[in-house]
């Protein structure tokens, strides 16, 4: 599957640095299946993120991306996981490295401006939680 799970999470996206996110995921060669603004509710963001349910940061987390709306997308190209997690650039911002999306939008760990799937597995499981197979384009 070349497919993967993005989301331009709420601080990008409240900050109106979505158009920027898309321009470069487009300009790296990533074709866009599938996109759509979501206001997940507190239960949805749980239920996205259940693999996290017994981290310490799981309310923070839940809290912050059921916050305001964000921009679910599904995202094609070869290697689709890996060369997302390569634009994305590390969890922590501050460590991302230049030229990455977390390093140039993010602001904190929590508020690190984009997400996307972290194994094939699991992106298959991501895109169903949002799109069903007639919005794949
Ligand atoms: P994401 O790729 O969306 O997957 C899980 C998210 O949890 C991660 O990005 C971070 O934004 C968030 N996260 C990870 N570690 C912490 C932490 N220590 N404190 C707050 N949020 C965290």
């Amino acid at each position: 599957m070349n497919l993967t799970l993005g989301i331009i999470k709420p601080d990008a996206v409240s900050k109106g640095l979505t158009g920027k996110i898309l321009d470069r995921i487009l300009s790296e060669g990533f074709q866009i299946r599938a996109m759509k603004l979501v206001h997940l509710t507190k239960k949805q963001a749980e239920g996205f993120y259940a693999v996290h349910k017994d981290k310490g940061f799981f309310e923070e987390l839940t809290n912050f991306m059921s916050s305001a709306p964000c921009v679910v997308m599904v995202l094609e190209k070869e290697n689709a996981v890996e060369e997302w997690r390569k634009l994305m650039g590390a969890t922590n911002p501050a460590e991302a490295a230049e030229g990455t999306l977390r390093k140039q939008f993010g602001s904190s760990i929590g508020e690190n401006a984009v997400h996307g799937s972290d194994s094939k597995e699991n992106a298959e499981i991501e895109i169903a939680y949002f799109f069903n197979k007639l919005e794949l384009v």
